[in-house]
């Protein structure tokens, strides 16, 4: 079993289709934000807001490094920008969780903790800077991804079946 990474930008649900892939599946999971707040001991806001956004970039290019000589049979979710980690494509199979803008802050909004999913995540303050760049990062993303899942409208379950389904025929 190779490492799945799964990219996409924030709040397309990388964390919940995670979840719902370790229940059905042998897979472990973890998460680059989580490995990193863990790391610094401080939530992901707190490191933007006092060392900056290299700083924080800096950090997943050691968790980068770390991923592709330490870790392996893992389900990877990361942040929407670690994507740019240059050894991306050799720590195991890109798989892009995709939907549009609009759906993505939709779906954000309708969750019962929005506020706090709003909050925590410095780069969406800001709708209309996060769609430039939402239109920035998403042929990126295309290009990176082995493979593509189109989850607007689909339930973390029924995403996590797709994905799983991929992955097998993918191999
Ligand atoms: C970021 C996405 C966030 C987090 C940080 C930066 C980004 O993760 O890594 O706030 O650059 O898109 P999520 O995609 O889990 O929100």
């Amino acid at each position: 079993m190779k490492n799945i990474i799964l990219i996409g930008f924030m709040g397309v649900g990388k964390g919940s289709v995670a979840r719902e892939v370790i229940k059905h599946s042998d897979y472990m999971a973890i998460d680059t934000d989580d490995l990193i707040e863990s790391m610094e001991n401080r939530k992901i806001k707190k490191i933007f807001e006092e060392e900056g956004e290299a700083y924080f970039r800096s950090l997943e290019k050691n968790v980068a490094q770390w991923l592709q000589n330490s870790v392996q049979n893992t389900l990877i979710s990361t942040g929407g920008g670690f994507y740019k980690q240059k050894n991306l494509k050799k720590i195991g199979t890109v798989i892009l969780l995709d939907s549009p803008f609009d759906e993505i802050i939709k779906r954000i909004k309708k969750h019962p903790n929005a506020a706090r999913k709003l909050k925590k995540r410095p780069l969406l303050a800001d709708l209309k800077k996060a769609k430039e760049l939402y239109d920035e990062r998403r042929p990126e993303y295309i290009k990176l991804a082995d493979i593509v899942i189109d989850v607007t409208k689909k339930s973390a379950l029924e995403c996590s079946k797709e994905l799983l389904k991929k992955v097998k025929k993918h191999a």
